[in-house]
């Protein structure tokens, strides 16, 4: 293979647009999958991502293709549509000289159409703008094209139009991509150097890679290194994937393959794998850092369970670059992680992963957004002065009296919606309290709405709930906006007198009042009774804000008594009394699980 004949490319598009059905048309007809597997997806290759029908993990497949006689390798890498995992999307693109941007041509141009469309203009690929789904009745090409020229003022002319699901219109679609794509600009004859885009763990081989050679050729066998550490290695594993693995001896620049460097062989994401002879210092290709947008901690369900979690956790984590673990402890759950993700449904993602893929049961604590604050100067913190720390846990909020100033994470939400909800959509953007920006017609139908908006107030619910006001008409995608000044306090959960840790928030003043109101109803309702009374308190810098108080059963002691003995009845209740007081000075109250996740929804 010449480098001449390679195209490396990937699907982007709004979430159910088709891509993992795109997917699978590309593979029958390169021969790589037997036609006739409808609902196949092979590249959702993940249990998740089919109970969930969501793709997650970015996942690659060569392909042969022959065009006017010229046999071609077609590298495609599948990427997920959701905004929780826009990194890998972003990741992805760095191994690609063009998309497809595939649009349905009945929902038309949606928010994540709008984030894709700049992810991929920001990195100066070329773009294939396709309709699909053409053949449903309701589908109107024609009006899609005008949306697609008037939000990015793209060429009516330009634009495909495919059924992924009939399988129509796919010939041309590959054309395209030979013809409109460029070759990868690489050097041939230079060092080998190979950028790593994924990486996974297997069980006999250790870690193998996903890597985009940039120079130079890789074989079986030749002694390489990382960029991160000095130590030399040797190529022991080298394979295309289709998607599954077919050993090869020889990969030249311009490729995407399979590299695994033995048990002990390394390699994380975004580092470089490079010819042992090849000097450190050259400059290295760099992945833009993951920004944390919601952290939860993660604890076993059982104590015992701590090595078999933390080496699952590790491991998937590995595959799973775009989380952040670091230890973490709760005197009411024990040793555990407190966990880093993207959004919430990555948090779901990934804990249900760890149980699916490792069999790991564990509790999560309610999530949480990443705060700011910048400290004063007091006496004992003096060395602190002016300084700046990031608060991933409420519980590490330093006391109030030594904060100067509070900032809150902010981004800039972009809304797609038929005009006729523009003011439930005005409503639900300013109760969230955001700030409008200008909007823009996408055509006489839809409308793109901004919003400066803080992050805490999007990521617990606030696509479900447009979703719901919008009867599933509005899209919805975020960009980060940086941190913005913000009036915030953490409000404390006391159960009978103890505060619970894990129940802890930080919130803006002006939800003080509901969400204390709101947290201590939802968790009366949660917490199953119990043989003592539990009393829920809120508070706030000590001071009560909302209290619910959950009756116990009441276990009649005194009931066999006929009467008479006063004596004895007083001590039977007294015996029941010291007995509720035991429990409740050990604060014996039984939370289920989900209650740490489940209370913070809306
Ligand atoms: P994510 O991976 O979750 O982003 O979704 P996706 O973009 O990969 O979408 P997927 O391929 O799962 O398709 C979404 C739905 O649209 C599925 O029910 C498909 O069967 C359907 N679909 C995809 N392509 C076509 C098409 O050309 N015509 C019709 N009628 N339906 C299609």
């Amino acid at each position: 293979i010449e480098v001449s004949r390679i195209r490396n490319f990937s699907i982007v598009a709004h979430v159910d647009h088709g891509k993992s059905t795109l997917a699978d048309r590309l593979l029958e007809l390169t021969g790589t999958i037997k036609p006739g597997t409808e609902h196949a997806q092979v590249l959702d290759q993940l249990q998740v991502e089919r109970e969930r029908g969501i793709t997650v993990k970015a996942v690659t497949a060569s392909l042969n293709y022959t065009y006017n006689n010229e046999k071609y390798l077609l590298n495609l890498i599948d990427t997920p549509g959701h905004v929780d995992f826009a990194n890998e999307v972003v990741r992805s693109v760095t191994a690609c000289q063009g998309v497809i941007m595939l649009v349905d041509a009945n929902e038309g141009v949606q928010a994540q159409t709008v984030a894709v469309h700049s992810l991929a203009k920001r990195n100066n690929l070329t773009i294939i703008p396709t309709l699909n789904k053409v053949d449903l009745p309701r589908a109107d090409p024609d009006k899609v094209k005008a949306q697609l020229n008037s939000v990015f003022k793209i060429d009516p002319k330009s634009v495909l139009s495919i059924s992924a699901k009939k399988g129509w219109g796919i010939q041309e679609l590959l054309e395209a991509v030979i013809c409109r794509i460029p070759q990868p600009s690489v050097d041939s004859k230079g060092y080998f150097k190979a950028h790593i885009i994924d990486t996974w763990h297997d069980k006999y081989r250790g870690i193998l890679c996903l890597a985009y050679i940039q120079s130079g050729k890789v074989q079986v066998g030749q002694a390489v290194k990382w960029r991160s550490d000095s130590k030399p290695h040797v190529v022991k594993f080298l394979a295309l994937l289709r998607p599954n693995e077919e050993p090869i001896d020889e990969a030249i620049a311009g490729q995407v393959v399979m590299v695994g460097c033995g048990p002990r062989g390394g390699g994380s994401v975004g580092d470089q794998l490079l010819d042992k002879e090849l000097a450190q210092n050259e400059d290295a290709v760099t992945v833009s850092p993951v920004k944390h947008m919601v952290y939860a901690g993660i604890f076993p369900a059982d104590q015992s369970q701590h090595p078999t979690l933390n080496d699952s956790i590790k491991k998937l984590a590995l595959n799973d670059y775009a989380v952040a673990v670091t230890p973490d402890s709760s005197p009411a759950l024990g040793q555990g992680w407190r966990i880093g993700f993207l959004g919430l449904l990555h948090l779901e993602v990934f804990t249900q992963r760890l149980l699916q893929e490792y069999k790991a049961e564990a509790i999560l604590t309610a999530p949480s957004v990443p705060y700011k604050v910048k400290l004063k100067g007091a006496k004992a913190i003096k060395q602190y002065k002016g300084e700046e720390i990031i608060v991933t846990n409420p519980v590490h909020l330093p006391d109030a009296n030594n904060i100067e100033e509070y900032y809150e994470p902010f981004v800039i939400g972009t809304i797609i919606t038929p005009v006729e909800y523009i003011g439930a959509v005005t409503s639900l953007c300013i109760d969230r309290r955001g700030t409008p920006l200008p909007a823009s017609a996408v055509d006489d139908r839809m409308t793109m709405l901004q919003y400066v908006l803080p992050l805490s107030e999007v990521v617990i619910d606030f696509h479900d709930t447009l979703k719901s006001i919008t009867s599933g008409f509005a899209s919805f995608d975020y960009q980060d906006h940086g941190f913005h000044p913000s009036s915030l306090v953490r409000m404390d959960i006391l159960i009978n007198g103890m505060l619970v840790d894990e129940l802890s928030t930080i919130v803006h003043t002006s939800r003080l009042e509901y969400n204390a109101r709101r947290l201590t109803e939802k968790l009366k309702e949660m917490i199953p009774r119990q043989m003592v009374q539990v009393a829920i308190q809120a508070v706030v810098n000590g001071k009560v804000f909302a209290r619910e108080t959950l009756k116990a059963y009441r276990k009649d002691v005194t009931a066999k008594l006929y009467g008479g003995d006063v004596t004895r009845r007083k001590k039977l209740l007294k015996q029941q009394a010291e007995g509720k007081k035991k429990m409740r000075s050990v604060a014996n109250i039984r939370i289920p699980r989900d209650t740490f996740i489940d209370v913070l929804k809306r």
